[in-house]
């Protein structure tokens, strides 16, 4: 049986001011009426022969992941939640330790929880070919053809192909540099890791042990100390705490020689930033992305969200996102949007 495990720890602070500590992005309705989270949730349901998803997040949003579960009418398979945060190779080990003490066999689809997917008959087919995959022992990542020299993204090297369903994995390397990037997409044969994973619990596990013993040693710890409590399981944050933080891509895809990769072009796109959402999302006939109450004159390929209490008028203006917010207001060009980290670390200074 096919657990999917939805990975939604993260902060999301590119998306500030939209995006906040106490309700980060994938919590957000940011395309329609429903947040990212619960169309991942949705998306995993709609896959055949699956369980209840199982979630792992922040403690801080236990409620908020209860809410929008409940709201859609969906069960789980636990909610996991960790007392502090040590990046997605020991979030996804509670998952693999949660699931093989139920069911030794137990494949898992890692899904982020801030991923838009367009095409999803595409997408479930992937998933078939990795499950097959899983199924032999290969940690399957799931491959999109690259468009641009990205340093935000893994990049996949193919080898060998494997049994007509994907291929084995040559090289994985995590966000590679300008440079490094560039040559990859101009090679042909590299492909940007979605963040996507499928394999066996137990075959997660023994990889992570082979490779980060520290991480699986501390999970482990945290697991077995765990406390149930309602829908939720607390992890033990004595044990949990002394895990090193680290991905799952420097910590086990990198090094590992089981690595495979099944190619998807099913739309993908990671909401990492207010460019991306611009991309992602749809526009009107000049490129615009309006939200609220937005005029414009002569004005393209913005992305303008107003807030309830106020319109906003643009006028001549190209390439930029304005966002508005009760209490903050961001105006960017749209080629410096990932510096709004920046933005949030200095605001964390000084507060
Ligand atoms: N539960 C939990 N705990 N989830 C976490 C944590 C954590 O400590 N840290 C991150 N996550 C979640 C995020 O919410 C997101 O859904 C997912 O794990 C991936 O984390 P990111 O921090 O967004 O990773 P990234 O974007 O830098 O890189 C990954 O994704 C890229 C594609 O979007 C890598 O897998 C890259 O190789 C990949 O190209
Ligand atoms: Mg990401």
């Amino acid at each position: 049986m096919l657990h999917p495990v939805i990975l939604s720890g993260g902060s999301g602070s590119r998306l500030w001011p939209l995006s906040r500590h106490n309700q980060p992005k994938q919590f957000l309705a940011l395309v329609g009426d429903r947040s990212l989270f619960q169309e991942t949730a949705l998306r995993a349901g709609r896959l055949p022969d699956v369980q209840a998803p199982i979630v792992v997040c922040s403690e801080d949003h236990r409620f908020m992941v209860g809410e929008q579960l409940q709201e859609l009418g969906s069960g789980h398979g636990g909610i996991l939640l960790e007392p502090v945060a040590r990046n997605t190779a020991p979030a996804i080990a509670l998952a693999a330790l949660h699931l093989v003490a139920r069911d030794p066999d137990a494949a898992m689809l890692v899904l982020p929880a801030d991923h838009l997917i367009d095409n999803e008959d595409s997408f479930r087919q992937a998933v078939q070919e990795a499950a097959r995959l899983a199924d032999e022992g290969w940690l399957v990542t799931f491959g999109i053809a690259p468009e641009h020299p990205e340093t935000g993204y893994g990049y996949i090297q193919r080898g060998e192909a494997i049994n007509g369903a994907g291929y084995q994995v040559r090289r994985f390397v995590e966000k590679p540099d300008q440079a490094m990037a560039a040559s990859y997409l101009a090679a042909g044969d590299y492909s940007w890791n979605s963040g996507m994973f499928m394999f066996r619990a137990q075959r997660f596990l023994d990889e992570l042990g082979v490779h980060a013993p520290a991480i699986l040693e501390a999970a482990r710890e945290a697991c077995e100390d765990a406390k149930g409590d309602l829908d939720f399981i607390r992890i033990d944050k004595d044990a949990f705490a002394t895990s090193p933080s680290d991905s799952i891509d420097y910590a086990v895809m990198e090094k590992t020689s089981r690595a495979a990769v099944v190619p998807v072009s099913c739309g993908w796109s990671d909401i990492g930033s207010w460019s991306a959402l611009w991309a992602a999302a749809e526009h009107d006939g000049d490129g615009n992305r309006h939200e609220g109450d937005v005029i414009s004159l002569d004005s393209r390929n913005n992305l303008v969200r107003a807030s309830a209490r106020r319109m906003i008028a643009t006028i001549g203006i190209e390439d930029v996102v304005i966002v508005d917010t009760a209490d903050a207001t961001l105006v960017a060009r749209k080629d410096r949007v990932q510096d709004v980290k920046q933005i949030v670390d200095r605001i964390r200074q000084s507060g």
